[in-house]
């Protein structure tokens, strides 16, 4: 269960620290120890979160699919302590981070302290119930100087958040984006592991 609206989400710690157990996949440039280290001093949880080995193959398989098959950007929506923008660095492709601004306070500290290499991620903080999260996502992409995707895969991806935050949902997914209709699984904003 999440703590109050200040802290960070500790489903997402759950998440991460049974994640941090597992043997995964990494690209040639990515860095096969972040989950763990990204999850050191958070409390250690006593049984893994059912489920969790399945949706993270299953979300791993995707990310590093799209990477390879040259997809240069992915949207992770409800990010939290998810690694893959560091276990999947490759050339040319940018990770765009999105999640709860306690959340990413806590994590952008946690990134700092492990001194990791943040060149192709792009960190954006938003709640999906009270702000503009594709207006978010704009702001970072110009900050970053960079191009996310055309309007209309932000109405799409607009659309997905608000229709899973409704009822107080708190929920996240990667989306692979390429410049054209959101690839994957555009109502991929569901959830992972
Ligand atoms: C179950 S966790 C999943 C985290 C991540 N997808 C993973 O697999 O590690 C849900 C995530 O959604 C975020 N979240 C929950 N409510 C949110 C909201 N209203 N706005 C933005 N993010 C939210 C939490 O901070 C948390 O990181």
């Amino acid at each position: 269960m999440d703590l109050g609206p200040g802290s960070p989400s500790r489903t997402s710690q759950a998440v991460a620290l049974t994640r941090a157990g597992m043997s995964r996949p990494h690209t040639e440039q990515g860095d096969p120890g972040a989950q763990r280290r990204l999850c050191e001093g958070m409390t250690p949880i006593r049984r893994p979160r059912q489920g969790i080995w399945a949706r993270t193959r299953f979300f791993d398989d995707q990310v590093l699919a799209a990477v390879r098959a040259g997809v240069p950007q992915v949207v992770i929506c409800g990010a939290g302590y998810d690694d893959r923008a560091l276990r999947f660095r490759s050339p040319g492709v940018r990770f765009f981070e999105l999640d709860h601004p306690a959340t990413q306070a806590d994590k952008a500290r946690r990134l700092r302290a492990m001194g990791a290499d943040l060149r192709s991620v792009v960190m954006a903080a938003a709640d999906f119930r009270d702000d503009d999260a594709p207006a978010v996502l704009a702001s970072a992409e110009r900050a970053s100087g960079g191009r996310l995707a055309a309007a209309a895969e932000r109405d799409r991806l607009a659309g997905s958040l608000r229709s899973r935050s409704a009822g107080g949902q708190r929920r996240g997914g990667p989306v692979a984006t390429g410049g054209g209709p959101i690839r994957s699984r555009a109502d991929a904003v569901g959830p992972t592991a």
